[in-house]
């Protein structure tokens, strides 16, 4: 009778869990049924082109495109007016940089971010200081967080932009936006945040933030792949950009090109979603994280937490695994468990995190680590699975790691961030 029940619980534990598991949602989200419908129908029925005026297929589709604009620009607190779509944040990323380098550039050639921005920032700043910008890249703590003296200390008469990441695409850490913010209308520069990874995740408010541009992308919010938006602050100060796409003049001039409208439909219902259920959604994941982490470092020692102990997005955890290659443990996981090691947006090339070097992390841990990306459709059952998959298959990668003997099994290394529970500050 007992074995009976042992034997009928784990059925049903079985049936509910469906493999592989999907968490690696920083990489990108699956699209929300609701978003899907939403598309489903517009590209049964409206197929017009946002930009034929003259009849009522293309009134239809721009109505549609106007609706979708309204309901990002409220999830920001901005106006519709200062919403442009691009195909995602790496476009908006470039526009910002680009198109603010070209028009401010008679006035200062000077930039400023940090060295753990995402690659679509860093790779414009380059081509930036190959025609001529200068480009200050700020280091990070041992959090991942940017200090805000150093900001302020390297802002110089020519600075025309500082470009800060919201929320780090691998060990999730926020950035002081609000304080950076502030600091940047102090001294009359433009801030642009790349928020690919923020905007669904945590609040967004560009008036509060004080922020003039911002990056971001539906596929990272439930929405759609190939559509994203930057926003373009339209007064206190009207920013100017110079266009990168040229074309039909679409998007106020700024980004030429037939609208997506479909998807564009999916990323205004996905904001939608978001705005109303941020809070809820939060509080959840958060418990499913903790839930990940509490379960993972009672089953093994030497577990290093990458980033901000309490000041994170709530879906991740960064988990460094003493005497284990990552990429072996990935592997090992993959055929059952999607998650990452580094950054997935570089990895046609398998080299050492360059944000996790930037945080000071030891060579041998910044190749153990693992990226869990927790997303509104991840279960605790979902969680409850993987932490005994991690824990099994790390506790055997050690046994026959050469690595782990030379740290040293069970040695307790210096003190360590542990996370702490609840909503960043
Ligand atoms: C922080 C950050 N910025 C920019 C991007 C690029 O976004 P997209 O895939 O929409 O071009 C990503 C995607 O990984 C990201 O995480």
């Amino acid at each position: 009778m007992k074995f009976d029940k042992i034997s009928q619980v784990s059925y049903h534990f079985i049936a509910m869990l469906k493999l592989p598991i999907y968490m690696d949602n920083h990489a990108t989200t699956p699209i929300d049924p609701r978003v899907l419908e939403a598309m489903g129908s517009c590209l049964r029925e409206h197929f017009g082109n946002a930009s034929s005026l003259n009849h009522p297929f293309g009134w239809q589709a721009q109505k549609l495109v106007e609706r979708a604009r309204a309901q990002i620009a409220r999830l920001l607190h901005a106006d519709s007016k200062e919403i442009v779509f691009t195909s995602g944040a790496t476009e908006s990323n470039n526009l910002a940089l680009k198109g603010i380098a070209e028009i401010y550039g008679e006035k200062g050639r000077h930039l400023i971010m940090q060295v753990t921005e995402h690659k679509s920032v860093l790779d414009p700043a380059r081509h930036l200081e190959r025609h001529g910008f200068q480009v200050t890249y700020l280091p990070v703590d041992s959090y991942g967080q940017i200090r805000l003296d150093e900001l302020e200390r390297a802002i110089t008469g020519k600075t025309i932009l500082i470009s800060i990441m919201a929320a780090n695409n691998e060990i999730g850490t926020l950035e002081p936006i609000e304080e950076i913010g502030r600091i940047a209308k102090e001294k009359g520069v433009l801030f642009h945040a790349d928020a690919a990874q923020a905007v669904g995740r945590i609040p967004v408010d560009v008036e509060k933030m004080g922020i003039d541009l911002l990056s971001f992308s539906a596929h990272k919010m439930y929405g759609p792949k190939g559509i994203g938006a930057l926003y373009v602050r339209r007064k206190n100060p009207r920013v100017r950009l110079a266009p990168q796409i040229h074309g039909g003049g679409q998007e106020g001039g700024l980004r030429s090109g037939t609208l997506n409208v479909p998807a564009i439909v999916g990323f205004g219902e996905a904001c939608e979603i978001a705005a109303r259920e941020l809070e809820t959604e939060t509080e959840r994941i958060l418990r499913l994280r903790t839930r990940l982490y509490e379960a993972v470092t009672r089953g093994l020692d030497e577990v290093t937490l990458n980033g901000h102990p309490r000041n994170r997005l709530a879906g991740n955890l960064n988990l460094s695994f003493s005497g284990v290659e990552g990429e072996s443990l990935l592997m090992s996981l993959s055929e059952e468990i999607a998650v990452s090691s580094g950054s997935a947006c570089t990895q046609a090339r398998v080299e050492p995190s360059y944000v996790l070097k930037a945080l000071g992390l030891a060579e041998d841990l910044v190749h153990s680590s693992i990226r869990f990306g927790l997303g509104r459709f991840n279960t605790e059952e979902e969680v409850d699975y993987t932490a005994r998959r991690v824990v099994q298959t790390v506790r055997r990668l050690r046994e026959i790691s050469p690595l782990y003997e030379k740290t040293g099994s069970g040695k307790k290394s210096e003190r360590k961030p542990t996370l702490q529970e609840g909503l960043p500050k």
